[in-house]
């Protein structure tokens, strides 16, 4: 560590940033962020630079270049494979690993380096683009910042334009501390947002986590929009179309949810502990007219009771008690647990309810699964109902969780091993709690190459985005009906405002993108090839950096290639094993391995005694 001090603060007197700026614009939840970095190398010989920033997962980067001397660099999006050949060399170095990697739960992080000849200067600019996902009523913009050092000219500016007024705006983050609040400007007016956060140099260095090297955190930009036409709004542009429909004047549907819960051996300690304490939150927040039920799984599968029960204050107390008694112990056997809930679902058929599987689970399926082919739960459930697979940790095998979830029209989600998973648990239950609509599916007249339109459930909080192209180019043609299940038949025109952005279409490659990346998961042989295929000509065409596509950087020595990949989620690598010699023993002396819960945080803490080795071993699946 004495070493890397040393060397921090020999590079942050020599190379100096003389600007970094944030630019993100968002026209209609999309949002398209530019980051800008000036620097300078001071030395009176040449230095290798370095670039390093940290995106939103969920984004894609679309465009980075870098200019020296005048010159331009830019980026170039390949296929993955074709870039991988091609620059074997770069790959063999290890460096296309490096370029992007994943960092904790929400980020991303782009690094890259050039050598920088005395004196001389370079601009670094790399651009990334989302589509703000409604989570629990609001959307966030999140923007990481962290130059390394105090920057005098520091900016970050957001622009929010909605077609809908905005219903309500809120800067939030670590970033936003009393010290640095009145570095903050929000201007708000109907359907136009501005922020501007310009802290001085000092300030740069008194935020939560700031030092001396500057500011270290996040400016989280939160808000919604007001729903005053109850079939959402259309926007066309330049042929293509996109309709946000997030309806909030409708009644809720009662549920009948089953928790499926492991209490394998591996779930022994805090993470039972979490989730017992979490399922008594959820169950405290169940309507009455809500019926649920528990199963608990290792090798054996057990039921709380063989029905769903209704949600009374005297079952939910039951429950509850009930809930307190679960240990860890045993095998794991997912299929059979998931089966046995289909089962009961199936069993506990209730007019004008909407029946919902949560499955939560810390390990690989490793009994039960191994005769039977995964897909039994698909065959049992029929597609009748979603399953959400929360996969607890890093053991999971997240892409068995995944591929069960998606092919049940649900979703997989990871919660982390920290001192949080007890609210990421309840944080995801309260996404799932109020159904407003079910069975719904959204119809389109005059437009084709549609976005997903068909969706088992449509949760109060959420919003349900679909993009298409318009046919005949002809805006009066385009109707819509949105038909669900529930009673609920309603009916939309299109409300045509056109815009100066040219961002629907973006929005409709985007969302493509996504959606065949997570159909091609359920899919097999010629189909899977197809939306591959097609979701790699997409990522192409559109310049994203997706789990098929790369980013190729050359750098002015011709030779010094480096290729940019996306990471994946179920291929992070965290799983830990350190072993540590203390300094007062001698080398014979290993402590146990321990296992480092997750890498989301920067510090380890392994003993209070001097080390006098570490060893690190990482491994991934
Ligand atoms: C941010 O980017 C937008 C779109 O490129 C541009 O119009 C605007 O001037 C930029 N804002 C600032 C403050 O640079
Ligand atoms: C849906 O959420 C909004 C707040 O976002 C709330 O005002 C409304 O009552 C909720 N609707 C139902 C049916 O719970
Ligand atoms: C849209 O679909 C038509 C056929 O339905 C196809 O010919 C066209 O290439 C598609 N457009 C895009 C951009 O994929």
């Amino acid at each position: 560590t004495q070493s890397n001090l040393t060397k921090r603060s020999e590079t942050s007197e020599n190379v100096e940033i003389s600007s970094f700026h944030i630019n993100s614009t968002v026209t209609s939840r999309y949002a398209i962020t530019v980051i800008t970095s000036r620097v300078k190398n001071r030395h009176t010989d040449s230095k290798e630079i370095h670039f390093k920033v940290k995106i939103p997962k969920n984004a894609f980067i679309s465009k980075f270049r870098m200019t020296i001397e005048g010159k331009t660099y830019d980026g170039v999006v390949k296929e993955k494979e074709a870039a991988q050949q091609q620059y074997s060399e770069a790959v063999a170095r290890g460096e296309s690993a490096g370029v992007v990697s994943s960092v904790g739960r929400t980020l991303e992080e782009f690094k890259t380096s050039v050598t920088v000849a005395a004196l001389s200067k370079v601009t670094f600019e790399l651009t990334y683009e989302e589509l703000l996902q409604r989570r629990h009523g609001k959307y966030d913009l999140l923007i990481h910042t962290q130059p390394m050092q105090p920057v005098a000219d520091f900016k970050i500016d957001v622009y929010i334009k909605e077609n809908p007024d905005i219903s309500f705006l809120e800067v939030k983050g670590d970033l936003y501390t009393d010290e640095l609040a009145n570095a903050v400007t929000t201007t708000r007016s109907g359907k136009e947002a501005w922020i501007h956060f310009y802290p001085t140099s000092d300030q740069q260095t008194k935020c939560l986590r700031c030092t001396a090297d500057g500011l270290d955190g996040d400016l989280i930009i939160t808000y919604d929009v007001e729903r005053k036409n109850p079939n959402g709004d259309i926007q066309i542009m330049n042929d293509y179309f996109v309709h946000f429909f997030a309806p909030s004047n409708l009644v809720r549907i009662p549920k009948n949810v089953i928790f499926i819960i492991d209490r394998s051996g591996s779930m022994h300690g805090r993470k039972i502990q979490q989730t017992r304490s979490a399922l008594d939150q959820i169950l405290g927040d169940l309507d009455s007219d809500d019926h649920f039920g528990l199963i608990l799984f290792d090798s054996s599968v057990d039921v709380w009771k063989p029905e769903l029960i209704q949600a009374t204050s005297s079952n939910v107390n039951l429950a509850k008690q009930f809930v307190e008694t679960i240990q860890a112990r045993g095998a794991t056997n997912i299929n059979d647990a998931v089966l046995k809930g289909v089962a009961m679902l199936n069993k506990h058929q209730r007019e004008g309810s909407a029946s919902i599987l949560i499955l939560l689970t810390d390990g690989a399926p490793n009994e039960g699964t191994k005769t039977q082919t995964p897909s039994s739960p698909r065959a049992a459930i029929g597609g009748k109902f979603p399953l959400y697979s929360l996969g607890f940790g890093f053991d999971v095998n997240y892409d068995f969780l995944e591929k069960m979830a998606l092919e049940n029209s649900g979703l997989a989600r990871r919660i982390y091993e920290d001192s949080d998973a007890s609210d990421q648990l309840q944080g995801f239950y309260k996404e799932v709690a109020t159904p407003l609509l079910s069975d719904l599916e959204l119809l389109y007249e005059g437009a084709s190459n549609l976005t997903e339109t068909a969706y088992s459930m449509y949760y109060n909080g959420s919003e349900i985005i679909v993009a298409g192209e318009i046919t005949n180019n002809s805006l009066e043609s385009l109707k819509v009906e949105v038909v669900a299940f529930s009673d609920v038949s309603l009916k939309a025109l299109p409300d045509v405002e056109p815009q100066h952005e040219n961002f629907t279409r973006r929005v409709w490659a985007y969302l493509k993108v996504k959606q065949l990346l997570k159909k091609e998961l359920t899919l097999t042989g010629e189909e899977k090839e197809k939306a591959k295929k097609e979701a790699l000509d997409l990522s192409l065409k559109y310049s994203f950096v997706t789990p098929l596509t790369s980013m190729v950087v050359t750098k002015p020595q011709k030779s010094d290639t480096q290729i940019a990949h996306k990471p994946e989620e179920s291929k992070e690598e965290t799983p830990v094993l350190c072993f540590y010699v203390l300094k007062s023993h001698a080398l014979s002396v290993t402590q146990a391995p321990q296992r480092v819960p997750t890498l989301t945080h920067h510090t380890w803490y392994f003993s209070r005694l001097p080390i006098h080795r570490l060893y690190i071993i990482m491994y991934s699946r």
